[in-house]
């Protein structure tokens, strides 16, 4: 599996043709490797729809005929012509051709009226990946972290709009992930956050190992 890393929450992961790609948020990013016309995809993860998530996710649902996996509220929020959506909720799960893609809960706001943020577990072809979105710390992890065994973890540390470090590592212990990977931090100076301090508590404090990408990084695990 490839993971690259596009900056803030924008990660795409590739598998035997299949490219997922979560949470474009590309052109309006300063700080992005890529611009929304580059990027391939198969599959958009949309955890909501604050401008930093939903990004650039219709123009390239558009270009590269792929589907917009997100809330219902999102969804219908932003529905338009040639763009393909499948409009999911908390707790629900589908089977799709690489997998299995369910919602999970986040504690976050949805960036339209009404409905939740989300974040995707994942059956990604035999691996269990778990991308948080945007969230602060909740106690549900813990049942995430017992019931599904963890290959890979994706979360925030940026502060103030979601967990910081500390609470991103109680998160990394309740979900007894194999990996995990920082995101949503140094976009802008309010989410200041330094990956290695989390990665060296990662380390001391859990039994998982912290990845640290670069913006532009390519990953192969
Ligand atoms: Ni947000
Ligand atoms: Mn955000």
């Amino acid at each position: 599996m490839k993971i690259s890393y596009y900056g803030h929450a924008c990660f795409s992961l590739a598998e035997q043709g299949v490219t997922l790609l979560f949470d474009p948020f590309l052109n309006n990013n300063p700080l992005s490797p890529v611009k929304a016309h580059q990027v391939k995809a198969d599959y958009i993860l949309v955890t909501h729809g604050h401008d930093d998530h939903l990004g650039d996710a219709l123009e390239i649902a558009q270009r590269n005929k792929a589907t917009i996996i997100t809330t219902v509220e999102v969804a219908k929020h932003y529905q338009q012509g040639g763009v393909n959506f499948l409009p999911m909720n908390l707790g629900g799960g589908i089977n799709l051709p690489f997998g299995r893609v369910k919602l999970t809960e986040a504690t976050h706001g949805s960036g339209v009226p009404g409905g939740r943020a989300c974040g995707f577990l994942l059956n990604f072809f035999g691996k269990i990946i778990y991308f948080a979105g945007d969230t602060g710390l909740f106690g549900d992890m813990r049942l995430l972290g017992e019931l599904n065994k963890i290959d890979l973890a994706f979360l925030p540390i940026g502060d103030h709009f979601t967990m910081g470090i500390e609470d991103a590592v109680i998160a990394t212990k309740f979900l007894e992930t194999k990996k995990v990977i920082p995101m949503h931090y140094n976009t802008w100076p309010l989410i200041t956050a330094n990956p290695e301090d989390f990665q060296e508590q990662v380390q001391t404090k859990t039994d998982s190992q912290c990845l640290i990408l670069a913006i532009g990084e390519e990953l192969d695990i």
